[in-house]
């Protein structure tokens, strides 16, 4: 993998991870002055950019969705496919254009595709009218980096080692759902995937840091926290401690949050510990995202998932078997190098069998630096489009009809505010994570209530206040 190694970049060298405490004092330099700010990719980068809008909003800074009004754009960018690229060098060009007429704008670049040496070093080239790039591990140096914009391209990048940093604050996007980190990259180096080079080694946090952030938010009133990690069951695993996932999970739940998530897991750390204790607790949600990637053992062996076909389905049965009315959703990839016509039969037929709630599905995308790329792959692309839409159909007439079966059904909902397509309607998520848009009045937004389910469509489901 190329990592970041340009003379700019500060190679962190040294592979112990230190958890320190941020200091947080920002000047108010930017009084009057307009933030632009586009976050691509995962919950990760959506709750990164709950940090970089901290930052500026103390900066002074007031947000705009104007481009052209803004004094400061700021894009938090993702890496995990290569489209990811083209819509931000794209938006770049925007940008370019606009800092013609207003010289002083501030173009920063964070996030996932900031830590990719080839990235970097097509903004010296061909953007050095970009002013700071700055990496998944150095998010907290964001506000110097500002204070020194200048004329010259500022490239702050670190390798992929990384600490842990606590006392961080956030200008949260909802005042009733939170994220709560819980770890930092990812150790499990699948075949396909960017993210550990992006995002470094896994480093969790300790877990009296977490549930003091927790007990924080309950206090505030939220009524939701998922805790969040690329690998969030191998919680605790780099760490010195006694502790697992499991553990954190009861913590959290014992705290008394009215909903507790946790986003991803992945099959291969899943324990029945986890399964009892979603069962058990009241407000941890009967809900799991559970990827599958592939059904072909031969695909699965190649992309380093660590399990088989039989082993995920043996997991898949335990979790439905054992929490009541819980809801798998997963993540597939069709089309990695050389996948036949047989592996996709073998994803078709585990889709079949776990006839999951929802899925996201993706046409395998090269990624510099990783094994699976350098792999020379026989099947077109024309192919792969073809088995997308294949499971495409296949996973939306399971989700059609896991829906219907809500129909009738009295469900708690968290109602989170106006719904988009018809303002009279608010929406907000069942404990299983279905999308509702409910009749109801509006003082209910941040409420749980009961909902009595009038109809279902392949995304999300009609109901009435009760
Ligand atoms: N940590 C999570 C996934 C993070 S990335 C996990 O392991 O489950 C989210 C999804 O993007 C992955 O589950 C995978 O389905 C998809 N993905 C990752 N790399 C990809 C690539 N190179 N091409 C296409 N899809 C990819
Ligand atoms: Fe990527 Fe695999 Fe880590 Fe998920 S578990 S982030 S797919 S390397
Ligand atoms: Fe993208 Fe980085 Fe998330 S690559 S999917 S933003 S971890």
């Amino acid at each position: 993998m190329n990592l970041p190694n340009m003379k700019e970049a500060k190679i962190r060298t040294n592979n112990k991870v230190e958890h320190i405490n941020l200091e947080n004092n920002i000047p108010n330099s930017f009084e009057g002055k307009k933030y632009f700010l586009r976050t691509y990719g995962c919950q990760m980068n959506v709750h990164d950019s709950e940090q970089i809008r901290k930052y500026l909003e103390e900066f002074g800074f007031t947000v705009t969705e104007e481009l052209t009004e803004a004094d400061i754009v700021v894009l938090n960018t993702c890496a995990i496919r290569e489209n990811a690229h083209d819509k931000v060098f794209g938006f770049l060009g925007r940008c370019k254009h606009l800092k013609r007429e207003k010289p002083e704008l501030i173009i920063a670049i964070g996030g996932c595709m900031s830590q990719e040496e080839s990235v970097a070093n097509e903004i010296k080239t061909k953007h050095s009218y970009v002013d700071i790039v700055f990496g998944t591990h150095n998010i907290h140096e964001l506000p110097n980096m500002i204070l020194e914009a200048n004329k010259k391209l500022n490239i702050n990048v670190y390798s992929y080692e990384g600490n842990v940093y606590e006392n961080v604050k956030y200008s949260r996007d909802s005042k009733i759902t939170a994220w709560v980190n819980i770890m930092y990259g990812c150790d499990k180096f699948c075949t396909y995937c960017i993210v550990p080079f992006t995002r470094g080694k896994q480093r969790s946090r300790k877990m009296e840091n977490i549930l003091d952030e927790v007990r924080e938010l309950k206090a505030l009133g939220y009524q939701e926290v998922t805790l969040l990690g690329q690998n969030v069951n191998a919680y605790g695993k780099d760490l010195d401690e006694s502790y697992d996932f499991s553990t954190l999970l009861e913590n959290v739940a014992k705290i008394g949050i009215p909903r507790v998530r946790f986003v991803t897991s992945h099959p291969w750390d899943f324990t029945d510990e986890m399964i009892s204790l979603i069962a058990k607790y009241e407000n941890i949600m009967p809900y799991v995202h559970l990827p599958l990637q592939s059904g072909s053992d031969r695909i699965l062996k190649l992309m380093g998932r660590r399990y088989t076909k039989k082993e995920y389905l043996t997991l898949f049965n335990k979790i439905k078997e054992k929490i009541p009315n819980v809801a798998v959703t997963t993540d597939i990839i069709v089309g990695f190098p050389n996948e036949t016509e047989e592996d996709f039969l073998e994803t078709l037929d585990i889709v079949n069998k776990c006839r999951y709630d929802s899925a996201f599905t993706f046409i395998y995308s090269p990624r510099e630096g990783t094994p699976a790329s350098k792999i020379k792959d026989e099947i077109t692309y024309s192919e792969k489009e073809s088995r997308l839409q294949r499971l495409n159909e296949v996973i939306n007439k399971y989700s059609l009809e896991n829906n219907y079966k809500y129909v009738g059904k009295i469900e708690k909902v968290l109602l989170l505010g106006k719904s988009e397509k018809d303002n009279s309607k608010l929406y907000g998520y069942t404990e299983t994570m279905k999308l509702v848009n409910v009749i109801t009045n509006k003082d209910n937004i941040g409420k749980i209530i009961a909902v009595k389910i009038t109809d279902a469509k392949s995304f999300s489901l009609d109901g009435k206040a009760i």
